[in-house]
Parts: structure tokens; C-alpha cells; sequence
């Protein structure tokens, strides 16, 4: 079977586990042209016309959720934002009698964001739409991990053998094991510095980890991605202050002038926590690809959403009355 063909076939995008290197290849590579559009007075592509995407967010999201609505309608499918809050889910509807609901309703793709790991996944099994994983728990984020793909490979068109620092609260990021995965199968050496506390044991063992800002240092990476310490999903006081976490692992004035004069890029996926994980300056450094991340995002979505295919859904027959 021809890789075209596994695309073809693929209804939901749940982890990045779920594809091979090719297919990363190809969503990235369909991603470029999708970019290109945006230059145009007219952004728009007919390929989903007559679908509907449902944004269907148990969580909050600024992002993610706007990218996949751009996104979407991008590609001329009509988009519908299902707002949790006030659904009958607050009425205790369950989620699969929400998901019977909203298939009654021939919902094309379901993006999909739960704070519950495997949500997701419980989904795509109960529907016949496609459906994307926006991020679950602590488990996954995939379309943030394919986006800082293309982000990482816009700056460097051969990613084998250069080198990524997945900086700050590991334990609690659905983003970093993502963005793990991806950088591994794209050949990218990957390691990762934060508290001790917040690195767990069960990192993949092609992770290296880095104990000290001198070790981050000593491994030189090409981009040193950050993550926002996650102060909601946290249970227990991992460390004493936040402003002991910035002076032993942020990034300080300090350690921003060494990464300046090394031209090291800056990631982050977003929200920032300024004073936090890095200090203002960082934002406006001519190599931090926060903005790019973002713009990336609705290009590579775009390219999710295209390579994506929903099974045939049941119609119901129409009704005598307007048939003829
Ligand atoms: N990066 C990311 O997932 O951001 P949002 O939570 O705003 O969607």
C-alpha cells in the first residue's frame, strides 16, 4: 500500500505515535503550500466544502481552538464551536450520549480537548466522524507537536542530527511527550532540563536529561523549547517559589545573553508565563518562533484536516414530504 493510500485511509489523528515518519513527512510537506495561501487576498481552498468540523473543548484553549476554526473554514468546511459550558453537559449528560447527539447531527470531524487522558480515543471509537486530538491530560497534544515539526524545519530544512532542549514542567505536559515523539522519529537528538520533581522516570529512554543550565549549555542545542509550568494540574508544591524555579530554570537575563550570542532559536507552545520561564526580552528576540508556532498552526491543521478521512456516515432517508 502506497503512502498516499495510508492517508487515505486514516480517520483520526489521537497521537503522533499513530504515524510513521512518512506520513509526518507528507502532512508537513502539504502543510507548505497551505502557508503559501496566506499571502493571497484570498485564503481559501474548496476542499472541505459542504463538511462540518465541531470544536468540541471540555477545556480552555486560545489557541488551538482558534487555529482548527481558521483552519477549517479555510478549507471552506463549516465550523461549529460547541461551548461545554453551556451544553447539557452541566446537566450531567454523559460523554457518549453527547457524542450520539452530535453524530445524529452528521458531524464531519470532532476536535476534541479533555482534560481526562484517552478521551479523545473513547471518541473516535463511538463515532464515525474523525476525530483530532486537542490535547488530553497529561497524554498527548499532536497537532502542537506537528506544528513545532514545521515550525523547526522552516528554520532548519534537515532536521537529522541537530539537537532540542524540552525545558520546564515535563510531568505535568501533554505537549512535551508530543513533541518528543515527533523531534525522535524527524531525527532530532532530544533532551530535557527541569526540577527533578517534574521530569517523571517514564520519559522515553531517547530523552536525555540535564540536571543544570550548565549541562544545557555543554549540549548546545539549536532550539530550546519552554514549556509553562502548569500551575492548575498541579497537586503538591514541586518547588519553593516561582521565583526559585526562574532563577534555576528559566530563562534569566543572564542565561538570555549567552543563547543571544549563540543564536539559539526559542520555542514555546504557548501560553507564556513572562517572569516565569523567561523574561520579557526573550519575547521580542529577532530567534523566538512564538508567533511563527502560531501562524504555523493553521497551516499544519489545515494539512491534518485534509489528510484526515471520516467514515461514510448513515444517512437517514428524507422525509416523504420533501423527497419528491
Ligand atoms: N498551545 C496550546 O495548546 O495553547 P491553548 O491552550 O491556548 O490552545
Amino acid at each position: 500500500m502506497s503512502t498516499q493510500e495510508l492517508l487515505q485511509t486514516r480517520k483520526d489523528l489521537l497521537t503522533i505515535g499513530d504515524l510513521s515518519r512518512e506520513e509526518i513527512l507528507q502532512i508537513l510537506d502539504t502543510a507548505k503550500p497551505f502557508k503559501d495561501l496566506f499571502t493571497r487576498s484570498v485564503k481559501k481552498v474548496p476542499t472541505l466544502r459542504g463538511k462540518t468540523v465541531l470544536n468540541l473543548f471540555y477545556e480552555p484553549s486560545t489557541r488551538t481552538r482558534t487555529s482548527f476554526e481558521i483552519a477549517a473554514k479555510r478549507l471552506s468546511a463549516d465550523v461549529t464551536n460547541f461551548a461545554v459550558s453551556t451544553s447539557s453537559v452541566v446537566k450531567g449528560e454523559s460523554i457518549l450520549d453527547t457524542i450520539d447527539t452530535l453524530q445524529a447531527m452528521q458531524v464531519d470531524y470532532m476536535i476534541v480537548r479533555h482534560s481526562v487522558s484517552g478521551v479523545p480515543e473513547y471518541i473516535a471509537r463511538h463515532t464515525h466522524a474523525a476525530v483530532v486530538n486537542a490535547g488530553d491530560g497529561h497524554h498527548a497534544h499532536p497537532t502542537q507537536a506537528m506544528l513545532d515539526a514545521f515550525t523547526f524545519r522552516e528554520v532548519y530544512s534537515e532536521m537529522t542530527g541537530k539537537r532540542i532542549v524540552v525545558a520546564g514542567d515535563i510531568l505535568h505536559s501533554r505537549v512535551a511527550r508530543s513533541v518528543f515523539e515527533v523531534m525522535h522519529i524527524l531525527g532530532v537528538e532530544v533532551a530535557t532540563f527541569g526540577p527533578a520533581t517534574l521530569v517523571p522516570e517514564t520519559i522515553p529512554s531517547y530523552v536525555k536529561i540535564l540536571r543544570s543550565f550548565d549541562e544545557v549549555l555543554e549540549f548546545d542545542p539549536h532550539v530550546l523549547y519552554l514549556l509553562r509550568l502548569q500551575l492548575e494540574r498541579q497537586k503538591a508544591n514541586f518547588f519553593p517559589s516561582m521565583r526559585e524555579y526562574h532563577k534555576l530554570y528559566g530563562v534569566t537575563t543572564e542565561r538570555f545573553k549567552i543563547l543571544r550570542e549563540r543564536g539559539t532559536w526559542i520555542m514555546h507552545p504557548g501560553p507564556v508565563n513572562r517572569g516565569v520561564e523567561l523574561v520579557d526580552d526573550v519575547m521580542t528576540y529577532s530567534r523566538t518562533l512564538i508567533n511563527q508556532q502560531v501562524e504555523n498552526g493553521i497551516a499544519t491543521r489545515m494539512a491534518i484536516l485534509y489528510h484526515l478521512t471520516p467514515e461514510e456516515q448513515k444517512r437517514l432517508p428524507l422525509p416523504e414530504e420533501i423527497r419528491a
